[in-house]
């Protein structure tokens, strides 16, 4: 495609899919293409979306949120080496690759939820993706993102709500607690 596809008439699209259906999987499946046509064209790319958060292993800059923290559009860059310990979203999620390659490991629950603070998780899959790669993850979805590579790593990251307002959660394998996450974000 040779026309260029701006963050704006991206938020206008996602308004509009999520004004015409509240399906979840017709949400994904129409927002995928649109994120990798987004991330084919790197114009909106800004110097600053490179600055990094050492303490918590990646930076979050956001893009978009609307007034309700819905249709949250945000850019996060990877420390080599680092990565986020497994989690949920509390929203669908689609992930496309902008620079360099992810590696990310979904995981599935075990246990039967019945406990709040309790989860026990099972690797489901374990996958690269790589940068124009789109990664789409149903709400209820875990998963971890580590940067396995020497470099910063860049992904757009949507969400049907912002993740600080979803109440989601972060899992810990050696524990198997469950958690609030949030992140900081720049
Ligand atoms: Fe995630």
């Amino acid at each position: 495609m040779t026309d260029t596809y701006s963050l704006q008439q991206y938020v206008n699209d996602l308004k509009e899919i999520t004004g015409e259906t509240a399906d979840e999987k017709e949400i994904i499946g129409r927002v995928g293409p649109l994120a990798e046509r987004l991330v084919a064209d790197k114009s909106w790319l800004q110097q600053k979306y490179y600055e990094t958060d050492e303490e918590q292993g990646f930076g979050v800059h956001l893009l978009h949120e609307e007034p309700d923290h819905t249709l949250a559009v945000l850019i996060v860059n990877w420390l080599p080496g680092r990565g986020t310990p497994p989690h949920d979203h509390g929203t669908w999620a689609v992930v496309a690759g902008v620079e360099g390659t992810e590696r990310n490991i979904r995981y599935k629950r075990l246990d039967d939820g019945s406990r709040p603070d309790h989860a026990e998780l099972g690797v489901k899959k374990d996958f690269k993706a790589d940068a124009g790669d789109v990664v789409a993850i149903k709400t209820g979805g875990i998963h971890a993102v580590v940067n396995e590579t020497d470099r910063i790593t860049l992904s757009l990251h949507t969400y049907g709500k912002h993740i600080n307002y979803t109440n989601r959660s972060q899992f810990n394998l050696e524990t198997n607690e469950k958690k609030e996450y949030i992140v900081r974000v720049e």
